[in-house]
């Protein structure tokens, strides 16, 4: 049992973050009328899209979509039918970037077959390797970065005429403030909402800023507009997404990041409002206290630390030190008691020494995680870290290193279940257990995966679900 209990938490947990591939069915948003290729003029033509990384990939993948559909794509989750694959990519670690090179080799062999089949890479991946990905690799037919899929329909014509289709411009303003996402999750419940695009930061390890471009807000009203429309659709969870949500600034704070929280949790008191990701030098205790406030904000701060050593986060240039990081833990525990905190942890950054590997371990048992994401450091090129500092960790302690972390991360996130079993949870309920038609899943409030008897219950239901049993990745509960 636990077996398929891990199985659903890791995926949702993927689902929440991290790195994996998403394909959609979209056939019903088919819309012959638009008449997008002289080819296809008779019917449709079909495209196929792969997402890779962060949820800000997901989102955007539904932007795309959107973008496509009103010019006469049809989307399709078979890729045989598809006469256009489209690849949304991440480039936050070197093996990121090779698993996708393996998928477009892949790709590659299926124009033998399919003759007239175009190949676009989009997102980070996109961006960072530009024209290379037309010329030397020669793997693609269409590049296209972030800041440039309302140009998609475009390119798409022109590499259809066997002109070479690129676009990796990056925007100071764009932020696809009005376009309306065709929802790619299957289940209608949760959404991903984005809120600004790019990043400001520029870590020392990070190719975010480079691949996304800089930071910039979206209109408050056009994201409420978009909430208001999932609402009314039926779905019963937002996820507001930036890389660094406090940061989030329309019209010099006329609306901050709490101020927009307040005003998204406000709209409808069923409607659950989450939020990725916190960074620690710029989180308030006014968004701390807008989540105290509200019932419908969850209780849970994803807020990655990186490393439990000052001197290590210096030079990732994080621009906090471990005392400032635990003082906002404090902070958070003092105004949200109940608050689940999770982090983002890098092993083996340049010069990490086995003393400073040791206050990561222990920044972790201080403020006991309850569940965490974590890394060995891979070098990327033009960062201020490969520029300017030594990749000298070996693998194999980088490896053995991240062994111990998630090895203390298990034990953290165990303790932490077991403090939960007896208690008693809201349950916004996601799916159906793959292993058994009787079970279902959902989330609490604190983002932790509880797994109970159906009996009435539906997708999409608020259940009270008592915990009674756990492992590290799951709770066991029966619904009352
Ligand atoms: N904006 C978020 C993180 C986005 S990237 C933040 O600052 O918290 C997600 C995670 O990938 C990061 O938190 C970091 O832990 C990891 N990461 C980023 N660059 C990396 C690199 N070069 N090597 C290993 N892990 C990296
Ligand atoms: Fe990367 Fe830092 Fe920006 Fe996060 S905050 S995306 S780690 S540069
Ligand atoms: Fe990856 Fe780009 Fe997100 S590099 S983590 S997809 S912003």
């Amino acid at each position: 049992m636990s077996f398929i209990l891990l199985d659903i938490h890791l995926l949702l947990q993927k689902i929440l973050y991290q790195f994996i591939m998403i394909t959609v069915d979209l056939t019903k948003i088919n819309d012959p009328k638009v008449n997008f290729k002289k080819k296809y003029a008779e019917g449709h033509s079909n495209v196929y899209i792969e997402t890779y990384g962060c949820q800000m990939n997901v989102a955007d993948s539904e932007v795309v979509v959107s973008i496509l559909n009103k010019n006469g794509f049809a989307y399709t989750e078979d890729i045989d039918v598809a006469d256009l694959i489209l690849v949304n990519t991440c480039s936050i670690r070197e093996n990121a970037e090779k698993r996708i090179f393996n998928r477009l080799q892949h790709f590659k062999g299926l124009k033998k077959k399919n003759k007239g089949l175009l190949i676009g890479i989009i997102g980070c991946m996109a961006e960072r390797l530009k024209e290379q990905l037309l010329e030397q690799e020669k793997l693609v037919d269409i590049v296209v970065g972030p800041d440039a899929y309302r140009d998609l329909p475009k390119l798409v014509q022109q590499a259809e005429g066997g002109q070479q289709a690129i676009n990796v411009l990056l925007s100071r303003e764009e932020t696809y403030a009005e376009i309306s996402p065709v929802r790619l999750d299957k289940n209608g419940v949760s959404s991903f909402v984005s809120i600004m695009r790019g990043c400001d930061n520029m870590c020392s390890y990070c190719v975010v800023p480079f691949t996304r471009g800089r930071e910039r807000s979206r209109d408050p009203e056009t994201i409420l507009n978009e909430v208001r429309e999932l609402i009314e659709k039926g779905y019963k969870e937002v996820t507001l997404l930036g890389q660094n949500v406090d940061k989030y600034n329309w019209k010099n704070a006329e609306v901050n990041f709490a101020k927009l929280l307040e005003m998204t949790a406000q709209l409808n008191s069923k409607l659950r409002v989450r939020f990725s990701t916190s960074y620690p030098q710029d989180m308030t205790d006014e968004v701390l206290h807008t989540i105290a406030k509200y019932n419908n904000i969850c209780k849970y701060i994803h807020l990655p630390v990186q490393s439990g050593s000052t001197r290590v986060l210096d030079l990732m240039k994080r621009g906090y030190t471990r005392e400032w990081y635990l003082s906002r833990i404090d902070a958070i525990k003092k105004i949200i008691p109940n608050c689940a905190i999770s982090s983002d942890f890098i092993t083996g950054f340049c010069s990490e020494t086995e003393e400073e590997h040791k206050e990561t371990l222990s920044i972790m048992e201080k403020v006991g995680f309850d569940y965490s994401y974590m890394f060995k450091y891979s070098e990327r090129p033009n960062t201020f870290a490969e520029k300017n500092l030594e990749d000298d960790v070996p693998e194999k302690v980088k490896g053995r290193r991240l062994d111990e972390i998630i090895q203390l991360q298990g034990k953290l996130s165990l303790k932490s279940n077991k403090n939960d079993v007896g208690k008693t949870f809201k349950v916004l309920v996601e799916g159906v257990s793959k292993k058994s038609e009787e079970r279902l899943f959902g989330r609490n409030s604190q983002n932790k995966v509880i797994v109970f008897d159906r009996k009435d219950n539906q997708i999409g239901d608020y259940v009270m679900v008592k915990v009674v049993d756990c492992t590290s990745a799951t709770l066991m509960g029966e619904a009352i």
